[in-house]
């Protein structure tokens, strides 16, 4: 859709206005830059950005712990183009009170039918100020029963055990079911939040904390937050409880419930090099602070990069770093995702591919480049595999993935694995100085908006190919983005890079050898990751034993690993695992541990089903929405 063409004349001149907004008279405060039709495409928004925006969102809420509800008001900044008096915006289940204007004149409104996870489209009749000047929208609200994005956890789930927790997931399309905004990646917006919550608890959220905390009544607390940088609203996140903070560097520390606080930090030590590192390869931190809250373990992800509050599981605490290759990808999206996002799910790789490559070049500028080397390994490998498994011509394994796909259910592999292995491969083949110089130049370039997989591949070509003919064909450009499966300039890992492990892992195929026990203890988490993968699939009783018995894999304080041997005992049907991967599935709800678990139960058909159903009764209400939804398909879950 075009823009009327005095609309496009003001934001094009609020945008080289932009820098110096602090001069303007506030109706002029125009700083949303203009969408490009490429970039306003999102098949999971109701919003017409191009018609009418929201620049900036400010929240005042109640968290209310009893009836697990966020409750408040919402007000928005909206930029509309000459002639249009309406605004869409996203909502999943929200309960509108009422929406005024500014001033408090009612506005009317509707809320259209709901379409499964896309929520429902709210439609705002703006009043007498449409056109180029600022218009506020304001939305008295609470959250729905079961918000998808929020968990609230009874403290029975918290280490502490004596108070409740809450948290808040937004990617990729949750956010809608706490904040009623326009929730599609392409749309940044600038944010600030006043989130009162009951004492003794502490909040903390995706932006930088405004003030002292101010008490209200007796027995509340009112926290304020501000992000003066536009983001895509996925990244606005919160979380409570009886947290602590400890510093680790000038400008790095972690949150973490009191009883995790030092291990946590102990761990995290080498946030503040890794930072430095970053720096190094992709130009200067944007973002101020750079804080971490190690959440109670049924977050349902790793981790996610909500800008200045990455938000972590605790299960990757092993006490000896060996999983902070985690901190590094988060950190990583401080770049690529957070500074530069994709405008669009279906390019996922965008920030996943490129946070993963990036990643591993952190890792490597900070752990050396064996360790990376071995990260890379364990990557290709894992994108090897689901090729073989999906198939090289199936659609599912490009990087742009096909359109209508949820968010939520694109082949992981196909966007983190294949992306990081097409950048370390146009690398090689043009030279890492050279690289490196056009990806510092694409996050300048794009620095806080939006991106497509078309903008980076028509850059790549400007900059770095050029009327190179024979360089664009060595590249493989189209096939790599468009195409399926693995193409054949991929830069492999270097052998050497697991040869110990994958020797010791064919001796044991040959004769049932096993590594001695000086030998296994000695093994990075990633070697015996490696290990443990490359393992027969079908293994009898007597063998998973003698296995357990030997390298002491259910004592191994990797949960990494821990994973991997429940995974192989469940699979093979191993009784004596039962007890312990009931246990752990009744702490942990990180999706990649607890879907995989299920699914190794149930794909054995009588041994697993009843078993996987049982435990599952148990433990689906300790699971944040995401993780329930995928284990719901897994075990045929429907609720009553
Ligand atoms: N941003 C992702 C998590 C995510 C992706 C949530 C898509 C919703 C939709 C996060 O950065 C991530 O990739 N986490 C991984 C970390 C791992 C790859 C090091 C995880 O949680 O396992
Ligand atoms: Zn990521």
């Amino acid at each position: 859709m075009r823009l009327a063409a005095p609309f496009a004349a003001v934001l094009a001149l609020s945008a080289t206005l932009s820098a110096c907004t602090g001069d303007l008279p506030e109706e002029d405060r125009i700083v949303a830059p203009i969408l490009t039709s490429e970039q306003a495409f999102d098949e999971f928004t109701y919003a017409r950005p191009t018609e009418a925006r929201v620049t900036h969102v400010a929240l005042d809420l109640v968290l209310d712990f009893e009836a697990r509800k966020v409750d408040g008001t919402a007000t928005l900044d909206v930029q509309a183009a000459d002639g249009v008096n309406e605004i869409v915006l996203d909502s999943n289940g929200l309960v509108i009170g009422g929406i005024t204007d500014g001033l408090g004149n009612a506005l009317d409104f509707t809320i259209g039918e709901s379409q499964g996870e896309k929520g429902e489209p709210i439609t705002v009749q703006l009043g007498e100020l449409t056109g180029p000047a600022l218009q506020q929208v304001v939305i008295t609200y609470a959250s729905g029963s079961d918000a998808e994005a929020l968990q609230w956890l009874d403290p029975e789930q918290t280490a502490g055990g004596e108070y409740p927790f809450v948290f808040s997931q937004g990617q990729a399309i949750l956010n809608r079911s706490w904040i009623p905004t326009q929730d599609s990646p392409g749309i940044r917006q600038t944010w600030e939040a006043r989130i009162t919550a009951p004492k003794p608890l502490d909040v903390v959220m995706s932006g930088i904390s405004r003030g002292e905390p101010e008490d209200v009544g007796e027995n509340m607390r009112a926290f304020e937050f501000v992000m003066d940088n536009s983001v895509p609203p996925y990244l606005i996140a919160l979380a409570a409880g009886d947290i602590d903070f400890a510093e680790l560097g000038p400008r790095s520390g972690v949150w973490a419930e009191p009883a995790v606080l030092e291990e946590a930090a102990a761990e995290l030590i080498d946030t503040e090099a890794m930072i430095d590192a970053a720096e190094e390869i992709y130009g200067p931190y944007q973002w101020g602070r750079y804080d971490m809250i190690v959440l109670p373990p049924s977050f349902p992800y790793g981790g996610m990069e909500n800008p200045v509050m990455t938000f972590l599981t605790p299960t990757f605490i092993a006490g000896d770093r060996s999983n902070t290759g985690l901190i590094a990808h988060e950190l990583a999206h401080s770049w690529s995702g957070n500074l530069v996002t994709y405008s669009s799910w279906r390019d996922g790789w965008l920030n996943e591919g490129v946070t993963s490559y990036f990643e591993s070049r952190i890792s490597e500028a900070v752990f050396g480049e064996a360790r990376a080397e071995q990260e890379y390994a364990l990557s290709y490998a894992s994108l090897v595999e689901a090729v073989e498994e999906n198939g090289q011509d199936n659609p599912n394994t490009a990087m742009r993935t096909p359109d209508g796909i949820s968010p939520f259910d694109t082949v992981s592999e196909a966007i983190y694995d294949k992306g990081t292995v097409f950048l370390r491969t146009v690398e090689t083949i043009v030279g890492r100085e050279e690289f490196d110089e056009f990806m510092r130049g694409w996050f300048d370039r794009h620095a806080f908006q939006p991106a497509t997989s078309e903008m980076f591949l028509a850059e790549l070509r400007e900059h770095l190919v050029g009327d190179d003919a024979e360089l664009e064909e060595a590249l493989m450009l189209d096939e790599w983005v468009y195409g399926t499966g693995l193409p054949e300039n991929a830069v492999a890992p270097d052998p050497a890079a697991f040869a110990a492990v994958d020797e010791a892992a064919a001796a044991y195929a040959a004769d049932g050898t096993l590594p001695m026990a000086g030998t296994w203890t000695g093994w990075t988490g990633a070697e015996q990751q490696r290990f443990l993968r490359e393992l027969p699939e079908t293994m009898s009783d007597e063998q998973l034993t003698r296995l357990n018995e030997s390298l002491a894999l259910s004592g191994n304080g990797n949960n990494e690993v821990l994973f991997l041997w429940l995974q192989m005992a469940l699979r093979n049907e191993y009784e004596p695992a039962v007890p312990q991967a009931e246990e752990f599935l009744a702490e942990v709800g990180r999706n990649k541990f607890v879907a995989p678990l299920f699914r190794a139960m149930w794909d054995t058909g009588s041994w697993g089903r009843p078993l996987a159903t049982r435990i599952y009764e148990a433990t689906r209400g300790r699971y944040h929405s995401m993780t329930r939804g995928n284990v719901d398909e897994i075990v045929g879950y429907e609720a009553e």
